[in-house]
């Protein structure tokens, strides 16, 4: 096979999210234009469905042969392409062979991990081999955490061009939002919370809003965290602790950190879900983290996992519906602070449902961006979607994908 045939592969091209990503790349970029990209897994039978659901238009797609327990299979992927998209998961239970194959190889690769002890591992144990390959690896490039990473952006960008000056504190609140979990979702949820439960340096690690930042990068204020009901002045409303918040505030700290600090050494960022004002709002409020709590406590404990996985939660390869994906929306509020007293709001929306509908094209988007938008010189790392990405995938996103980074007011 010629060196890099493909621009892009999508690999688990045929998990629930990876469908809705081959049918937005077919719709958005068709097959065999401009874009050379090909479909992967381990199935080829599933492969071939696949590509038939997807009809005619879809007829020439290529569709590679790999699985992540054959690392040779890898390698020969990665000698294929210039990016692989993974939506193989849960990445830490089948995701190490495939960085591993990119950082040698010098393949471009982005994912829809969250698993955070799982990106910290990643780093440690591949980042100077990227760095000497040129691999640029950018994980977290859906809901968590593309609205939020480069959301942040968005706002400082504002606030920069109206006060001359960064936002030292920034919060993100979930206004409104309508989309179900998928059960490839719950699976890496339920796996993080087992493997907390077993695990007190594990336990340690998450808590550390800096877990994933390069050595050395610290502030000497204690990160705000939303973990039960509270009030919020700023937005004078309930909130309740937002569950990807947990990766989401490490993205964008790690994302802070690589941009040589731009946001400040002591800059402050939380997440955390508007429940509305009054008694009705506290009420929500405080059922949201008890109902959350509830869930991570019985995903920790073998006999109730057992009955969450049997009976409740949906199985791999689950998710919502065409109807439920089509119409789900999202709707993001940020506030931003300066030192002076000065402060900024703005709003990410997107269309779709978030973990899916929306997810699929935000990650073919950053597959995108990988493969035509950047400097070939930019350096082999661990990147993240604001830090590598940035104003380039923010354009493709609100040109291609259904986002909207609007400024709503500043004072
Ligand atoms: N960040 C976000 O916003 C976001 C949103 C959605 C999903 N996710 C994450 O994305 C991942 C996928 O989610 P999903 O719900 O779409 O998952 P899923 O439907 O359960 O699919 C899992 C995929 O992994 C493949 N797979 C498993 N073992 C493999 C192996 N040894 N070799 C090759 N492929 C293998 C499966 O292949 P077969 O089809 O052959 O079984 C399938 O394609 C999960 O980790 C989930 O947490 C994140």
């Amino acid at each position: 096979m010629e060196k890099q045939q493909f621009d892009l592969v999508v690999f688990g091209a045929t998990s629930f999210v990876g469908q809705i990503l081959t049918r937005y790349l077919t719709e958005t970029y068709g097959v065999g234009g401009t874009v050379s990209w090909a479909i992967a897994g381990r199935s080829g039978h599933k492969l071939e469905t696949l590509k038939n659901e997807l009809g005619e238009r879809a007829r020439e797609l290529p569709i590679l042969l790999a699985d992540a327990s054959r690392p040779e299979s890898l390698d020969e992927l990665c000698l294929q392409t210039r990016v692989i998209i993974s939506t193989v998961g849960p990445y830490a239970l089948y995701g190490e062979p495939l960085i591993k194959a990119c950082v040698s190889s010098g393949t471009d690769y982005c994912d829809l991990t969250g698993e955070v002890q799982w990106i910290r591992a990643m780093i440690e144990r591949y980042e100077d081999q990227a760095k000497a390959s040129g691999a640029r690896i950018v994980h977290c490039c859906g809901f968590d955490s593309i609205p939020s990473d480069l959301g942040v952006l968005f706002l400082q960008q504002q606030a920069q061009q109206t006060f001359g000056h960064y936002c030292t504190q920034v919060k993100m609140r979930v206004k409104a939002a309508k989309g179900e979990f998928s059960g490839g979702t719950v699976a890496s949820l339920m796996n993080v919370a087992k493997e907390a439960a077993a695990d007190p340096a594990l336990r340690k690690e998450l808590a550390n809003p800096f877990s994933i930042c390069p050595p050395g990068h610290r502030s000497s204020q204690r990160q705000p965290n939303v973990k039960s009901a509270s009030y919020d002045k700023d937005f004078d409303a309930w909130t309740a602790p937002f569950v990807m918040a947990a990766i989401n505030t490490r993205i964008v700290h790690r994302s802070n950190a690589l941009m040589a600090t731009g946001y400040g050494k002591e800059f402050l960022y939380d997440e955390a879900m508007l429940t509305g004002r009054g008694l009705k709002g506290r009420a929500t409020a405080y059922a949201i983290t008890a109902a959350l709590g509830g869930f991570l406590a019985a995903s920790a404990i073998k006999p109730t996992r057992w009955a969450l996985e049997r009976f409740v939660v949906p199985k791999p390869g689950e998710g919502p519906s065409p109807e439920a994906q089509q119409n789900g929306f999202y709707d993001l509020r940020f506030v931003g602070h300066t030192e002076a007293g000065e402060s900024i709001r703005t709003r990410v929306t997107g269309d779709r449902d978030p973990g899916y509908g929306s997810t699929g094209k935000m990650l073919g988007e950053a597959g995108a961006c990988l493969a035509f938008d950047l400097d070939p010189d930019a350096p082999g790392g661990f990147w993240t979607p604001a830090s590598l990405l940035g104003q380039s995938l923010l354009d493709r996103l609100t040109t291609r994908a259904g986002l909207r980074f609007e400024l709503l007011e500043n004072n």
